[in-house]
């Protein structure tokens, strides 16, 4: 059955702010705390190496920001930046490229910083290619991650919280580019909206 991109109302269109209603999910403490926990597992995994973060712009910026905070040692940080294209992109798992990492990742330990693990082809497509340039180690780190969703046998090493089938915004997750700004991560449901 093919899966439709998920939106927070039928029509995807704009809603006046203050008519949306919110819902926390997870709040700014419990997502700190997670965090630090999940840092603490990158590094007992790679207790020596250099770690190079990948985030996946621009929800995984606000996530990044704190866990490379959390990670003791040698860290530096890239960006990518891509987007599902084509008719019913979700089922096609059609992504493009919409920005290239700045440097070279050959012989690198690379985690992939990812805001929430939905369909899983946009992490499948990012995979794809970033195997294609020999890192030494190859991970993902994803805060979110949308079990019941998944069309493809992705998955991730390292994940904040499984979340239930709702739309999420807040903490990078955005609705039409809003409320990326949210310390909390907050279920949206929307006027007329299906959630
Ligand atoms: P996937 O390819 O279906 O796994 O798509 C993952 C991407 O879809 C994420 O990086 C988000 O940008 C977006 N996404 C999926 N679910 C949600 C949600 O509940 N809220 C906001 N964005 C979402
Ligand atoms: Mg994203």
């Amino acid at each position: 059955m093919p899966i439709k991109k998920q939106r927070a109302n039928k029509n995807n269109a704009p809603v006046p702010v203050g008519t949306e209603r919110v819902k926390v999910l997870l709040s700014q403490a419990k997502i700190q705390k997670r965090i630090r926990e999940m840092a603490k597992l990158i590094r007992k995994d790679f207790p020596h190496e250099p770690l190079l973060l990948v985030g996946v712009l621009k929800g995984a910026v606000l996530f990044l920001a704190d866990l490379a905070r959390q990670i003791t040692g040698e860290v530096t940080f890239d960006f990518i930046a891509v987007s599902s294209y084509g008719k019913d992109s979700r089922s096609s798992g059609q992504v493009k490229l919409n920005k290239d990492l700045d440097s070279s990742i050959e012989g690198k330990t690379v985690i992939v910083v990812e805001d929430i693990l939905d369909t899983g082809l946009t992490l499948r497509y990012l995979l794809r290619i970033l195997q294609q340039r020999k890192p030494k180690n190859l991970r993902v780190a994803v805060l979110l991650d949308k079990v019941e969703r998944r069309l493809t046998d992705v998955h991730a090493d390292y994940v904040g919280f499984p979340i239930p089938n709702e739309f999420v915004v807040g903490y990078g997750l955005d609705y039409a580019e809003r409320y990326r700004n949210l310390a909390d991560v907050k279920i949206l449901s929307l006027p007329g909206g299906s959630h």
